[in-house]
């Protein structure tokens, strides 16, 4: 989408459609100002229509009274509940009601001297306006309609254009995390991940190296052999390095699970909803996404993506429960149920990361547990963490996405669920109990010391029934994360 800043005043603004919001019970628009007594009227009557209820947009036609056609006023709800979230999502609406009028251009009066700060108002607005036209039409004839509207921004703010600009790039990386995560299992199997990432990696000077099934094998990335071996569509592992910090800046590690199906292999999954297990690559199209948009920022960072990626099939040459696999970290594994695989090629990511990288800090993305969904339903990712500070970072950036997160804790009560009898750790933890917790206690044995966050989006990175709705996701995955881990590396040095 086209988004360009504009100072100056709404009266003078010619445009099709000049829009400004509401916050509820105020019967003000804010920063619109006065035109002439009829126009003025009219609008006084339609902000007493929708009084600044959240969803509620009125739209008025100026008939040449005024350099502007029409004016659009939409309700920000209450203002003790106004976030940059509610922002994001009122302009998702306006948005949309401007694509299906045809309309092919409109104006944000940027609200200014609310609550929120200038730069988290502009970058909501980006976003809301990009996100809210995306549409999965890949594999569909007839495709949606994909002119997008320009979109101008009133604002006095001299920073705005800056803003705008990452914020289109913020958001463009959502879409593409979205477009390979929404890819149906057929089309996308590991090596196509490994495609993907090299495309990306070219497009953007980074590094990308993909390990072969014969190299995963040779390099003792035994988790990743094990999960893998099932399949007729090898596995990959994929690695991207962004390198724009000071040389001797150690790096931070990004690891994102990338299961391109997942059928529970031996310890098959039921079939009801197993077609949503196509959602399982979406930890590493989350990772491939942050680098996507950090290296178009340029931002002065080093940072290391690992993505490995299998897919988890039931098959003769499948692994099976009562298997003991040797992992990169050394450690071997007790398999008690094949469904229980996120761990293990994640175990093999983070540990190969950090012995190659020697990073300051990692994070790890994954549809790791339906346990998460069954804690903290679908519109919160569940955290767990060894490091206070790092957790505190990302819950600062967690707020100021409104992608959010909640930590649960571990300690050594719950590394002790994953103790195996006959290996080192057990792919499960005891029966049902803390699911998400000790399956990030089996990942924490491949981690060590480094500060971790581990990010379980199992009920976030797509939409579930239960997901609020939003007008900036539509069905299928959503690319949460990117905008929160985006978030906190631009605040990194
Ligand atoms: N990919 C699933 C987790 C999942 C399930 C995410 C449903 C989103 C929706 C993962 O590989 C898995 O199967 N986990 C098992 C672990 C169990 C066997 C310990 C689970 O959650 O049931
Ligand atoms: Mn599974
Ligand atoms: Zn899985």
């Amino acid at each position: 989408m086209r988004v360009r800043a504009e100072a100056g005043l709404p009266i003078k603004k010619k445009t099709s459609i000049l829009c400004a919001f509401s916050i509820e019970d105020t019967n003000v628009a804010i920063g619109l100002g006065k035109f002439n007594k009829k126009i003025d009227q009219t609008i006084s009557q339609s902000l007493k229509e929708i009084k600044g209820k959240k969803g509620k947009i009125a739209i008025i036609h100026s008939h040449k009274e005024i350099p502007s056609e029409r004016i659009l006023i939409a309700g920000l709800g209450k203002k003790n509940k106004l976030t940059s979230d509610v922002i994001r999502d009122v302009v998702g609406n306006i948005t949309k009601k401007i694509h299906e009028l045809g309309i092919k251009e409109f104006t944000i009066i940027t609200p200014e001297k609310i609550s929120i700060k200038n730069d988290q108002v502009v970058s909501a607005i980006v976003e809301g306006a990009n996100l809210s036209l995306y549409d999965f039409d890949l594999y569909k004839k007839e495709k949606s309609n994909k002119k997008e509207p320009d979109l101008t921004l009133l604002t006095s703010d001299k920073n705005a254009q800056k803003i705008i600009k990452n914020s289109i790039t913020i958001s463009d990386a959502v879409k593409f995390t979205r477009d390979v995560a929404n890819l149906p299992p057929n089309e996308c199997p590991p090596a196509k991940l490994g495609e993907i990432a090299k495309q990306i990696a070219n497009q953007n000077k980074m590094k990308c190296t993909v390990f072969s099934k014969n190299e995963i094998k040779s390099k003792r990335l035994g988790g990743v052999t094990a999960v893998g071996q099932g399949s007729k569509n090898e596995p990959r592992f994929i690695i991207l390095e962004y390198r724009n910090g000071k040389k001797e800046q150690k790096p931070i590690l990004l690891v994102g699970k990338a299961v391109t199906f997942d059928t529970g292999g031996i310890s098959l999954k039921p079939g009801e909803k197993m077609d949503e297990m196509k959602f399982d690559k979406c930890g590493g199209c989350t990772v491939l996404g942050v680098m996507k948009a950090i290296s178009e920022l340029k931002l002065p960072i080093n940072v290391i993506a690992i993505v490995p990626s299998v897919e988890n099939m039931p098959s003769g040459d499948a692994f099976r429960p009562g298997d003991i696999v040797k992992l990169f970290n050394g450690k071997t594994a007790e398999i008690l149920n094949t469904d229980a695989e996120g761990r293990l090629i994640l175990a093999d990511g983070l540990a190969y990361g950090i012995k190659h990288f020697q990073p300051s800090s990692v994070m790890d993305f994954a549809t790791l547990t339906g346990a998460c969904i069954v804690a903290l339903g679908t519109n919160v990712a569940g955290i767990v963490s060894n490091n206070t500070k790092l957790a505190t970072k990302v819950k600062s950036s967690s707020a100021k996405t409104s992608e959010e997160v909640w930590e649960l804790p571990i300690n050594d009560d719950y590394m002790d669920m994953v103790k195996s009898k006959v290996a080192d750790i057990r792919n499960l933890g005891m029966g049902r109990a803390a699911g998400t917790i000790t399956a990030a206690a089996f990942l924490a044995n491949a981690v060590g010391n480094v500060p971790w966050v581990h990010f379980d989006i199992a009920g976030t990175a797509w939409i579930q029934p239960s997901t609020k709705s939003k007008s900036y996701n539509s069905h299928g995955a959503t690319g949460f994360g990117v905008r929160l881990v985006v978030d906190y590396l631009m605040n990194q040095k």
